[in-house]
């Protein structure tokens, strides 16, 4: 009996490790390499913790894959990722494995690692920067190689994307031949906001943390975007053989004086108070940087006492992490309403009872679509917990849950949740596009907010400019019937708008004015202004410089839009789809008639030659003599046509470096010549 009761236990923590490691393994392949982590922060650590525990207990079922025993990857080449992204970096074997932290959210147990060291130890503080780490090689003074830590033992070389970070020195006098710099690569918080607002305007999925940008951008292949996006650094670690300096400190401060981007947050302490006077200070003064922390790392100063104390198989036993606690409350979600988008998207928002978080009240917070509701099992009733995600947007992170997993007061209230089936807005039965997690409205012309949405936007300062057609101003002109869509605008008379309650004849005179002047606005900010989905300003630029006018780009294909940058398949059958409709078609008549740009300054191409006339060109892969882009102007000049994807009708590839694995495939199948950038000059030129 006893012994049946022993191995029921054994099997029930056998089934235990195995659901841990599956969910760690996912949980690190989310984080690393998708850049979509799915659990928090303080969840993976404490179900990696409770893992540790278990396989303790039972040693009989050690595994050398446990995600114990290895660091996550992000490597953009191992076999996981190649299905996700085709891009490829140069892989490197770290000279030295390039390892994590312990780390631990309470401060006691911060206090016995201290405790437990040589009483004579100078422990180092730094802020622990949330970013990714990146090994930088200098040989003779020159900057080699920038490794990601990949699985910890092999990482990409992503060099390219590092030489757009200024503070990086790329050339150094008088130091060692041969040593690395390991540190933190981030994006600033001025620029992650800056980069999530312009994908919202795309409509492209926002990265939720500065961490998360960070890192899709350092794997991005276009080094231009990465230098746009602005990267920042900070380094604090040196490597190799024969370095100056008998502590850690002093390398630092060595690596400063070579100019290297060391914070200045690095203190010695000398005493456990020192260490906690640290914390504390930095747990709220840490707000006010300009880059995201999410800790503190304490390292042994002395080098000799370091190398003593060792290494575990994935972190050092000289150092530890004390993560800070994300700020998070529990409050009631009282009840789940639904916005529409300009496109006809329904977002589901969770209206909260209103409470405290990191200085403001948050009574409301994005619960994204269905999936995540089902995924949480959230219900009316429910506490939920709310965290500020990257402190800035809140976000609902669990269920509050009672001991034994019961609801928390669900007073009877709570019944399963289901998702709105029509709009909340006109009531028309809702669609979910296959693919896509967004239900959405398709009374695209009958819909209130997408119709007003839809003007709002094509009026916005970046779009069409037009001053005093505000929001309520456009409502109100709804309301009165003047206004249905965007062709309307090019209608209004001053008496109509005159007559308006709260419009005089003052602000009817403005209005016409802003509509008038818009009619100088170029193509480019017509066709960003149009709405058409996910064409945001950056790609209706790129779109109206391939192709000049309207007649232009209704005349075009898919795989013709696809030959854009930034211009992929759902893009390309949106372009399509918008100008196959015959209500877009007449708004886009009228608008002409009005006098709006739909051609671009120049008119049409200057032709330079026809010397590939007839030739349909995929370009693949990155050039060192011209851009992308040059080389894609250099084929229309010259009469070819630009291809986004490879095909039967591909003339050939103008394939640059670490051209793409599934355009080489296909190429290969088809029997597509490929053809090298100096091959392609020569022939032009
Ligand atoms: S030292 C061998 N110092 O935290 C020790 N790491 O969770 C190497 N990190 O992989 C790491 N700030 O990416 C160190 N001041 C700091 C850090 C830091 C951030 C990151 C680093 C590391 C991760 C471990």
């Amino acid at each position: 009996m006893t012994l049946d009761l022993f191995s029921d236990i054994d099997a029930a923590e056998r089934e235990e490790i195995i659901a841990l490691r599956k969910e760690l393994e996912e949980a690190n392949y989310k984080y690393y390499v998708l850049n979509m982590p799915t659990l928090s922060d303080r969840a993976f650590d404490e179900k990696m913790r409770r893992l540790q525990d278990l396989e303790k207990a039972h040693p009989e079922l050690a595994d050398k894959n446990s995600p114990t025993q290895h660091v996550g990857s992000d490597l953009a080449v191992s076999s996981k990722q190649s299905a996700v992204s085709g891009k490829g970096f140069e892989q490197v074997v770290h000279r030295y494995p390039m390892l994590s932290l312990a780390n631990s959210y309470s401060l006691e147990e911060i206090q016995d690692w201290l405790r437990k060291l040589p009483s004579d130890v100078e422990i180092v503080c730094e802020l622990k920067f949330d970013g990714l780490s990146i090994s930088l090689w200098y040989e003779n003074g020159l900057l080699t190689k920038a490794v990601t830590r990949g699985d910890g033992q092999k990482g990409d070389n992503v060099i390219e994307n590092i030489r757009t970070i200024e503070a990086i020195p790329q050339r150094l006098e008088g130091v060692p031949a041969h040593f690395e710099m390991r540190g933190e690569v981030l994006l600033p918080w001025s620029n992650f906001e800056r980069l999530n607002k312009e994908r919202e305007e795309q409509e492209e999925p926002l990265f939720a943390n500065p961490r998360n940008a960070a890192s899709g951008t350092l794997k991005l292949l276009d080094s231009q975007e990465v230098k746009r996006r602005g990267l920042t650094c900070y380094l604090y670690y040196m490597l190799g053989e024969e370095l100056p300096g008998e502590t850690h400190f002093e390398r630092l401060e060595t690596a400063r004086k070579w100019g290297f981007p060391i914070s200045d947050a690095v203190k010695v302490c000398k005493s456990l108070d020192e260490v906690n006077a640290y914390i504390s200070y930095w747990d709220t003064e840490r707000k006010n940087l300009p880059v995201a922390t999410d800790g503190i790392v304490l390292k042994v100063n002395n080098l000799r006492q370091q190398e003593e104390l060792g290494y575990t198989a994935k972190t050092p036993r000289w150092a530890i992490a004390y993560k800070f606690p994300a700020e998070r409350q529990l409050t009631r979600l009282k009840q789940i309403t639904y916005q529409v988008g300009r496109t006809g998207v329904i977002t589901p928002v969770a209206n909260l009872e209103p409470i405290q978080l990191s200085g403001t009240v948050v009574q409301r917070a994005t619960l994204h679509n269905e999936d995540f509701i089902r995924s949480l099992d959230l219900r009316e009733g429910d506490m939920v917990w709310v965290e500020k995600g990257g402190e800035i947007i809140p976000k609902i992170t669990g269920k509050g849950e009672g001991a034994k997993g019961e609801r928390l007061e669900a007073k009877g209230k709570q019944v399963p949740f289901s998702f709105i089936t029509t709009c909340p807005e006109c009531g028309t039965p809702l669609v979910r596009v296959e693919g896509e997690a967004a239900w959405r409205c398709p009374n695209e012309s009958g819909c209130k907010p997408q119709i007003v949405g839809k003007i709002e936007h094509f009026v916005s300062r970046k779009a069409m400019n037009i001053d005093g057609l505000g929001a309520e101003t456009i409502e109100l002109f709804y309301a009165n019937g003047l206004l249905h869509t965007i062709a309307d605008i090019y209608d209004l008379r001053k008496d109509d708008i005159a007559l308006l309650e709260r419009l005089g004849d003052k602000s009817a005179e403005n209005i016409l004015a802003g509509i008038e002047a818009s009619k100088q606005v170029p193509w480019s900010r017509v066709l960003f202004a149009l709405g058409i989905r996910m064409v945001g300003e950056t790609t209706a630029k790129k779109i109206a410089k391939r192709f000049a006018s309207i007649d232009a780009l209704k005349a075009a294909s898919k795989e013709e839009l696809m030959g854009i940058d930034d211009v992929g398949e759902q893009i390309a059958e949106n372009i399509v789809a918008y100008l196959q409709d015959e209500r877009n078609l007449e708004i886009i008549r009228r608008l002409g008639e009005a006098g709006v740009q739909l051609k671009g300054e120049n008119g049409a191409w200057k032709v330079e030659s026809d010397k590939l006339a007839g030739k349909t060109i995929v370009i693949s892969g990155t050039f060192a003599q011209h851009s992308r882009d040059e080389y894609k102007d250099m084929i229309e000049v010259h009469g070819g046509k630009n291809s986004g994807s490879v095909s039967k009708k591909t003339s050939f590839i103008l394939a640059g470096e670490n051209m793409g694995p599934e355009k080489r495939k296909k190429a290969e199948e088809l029997g597509v010549p490929l053809m090298s950038e100096e091959e392609f000059l020569d022939l032009l030129f």
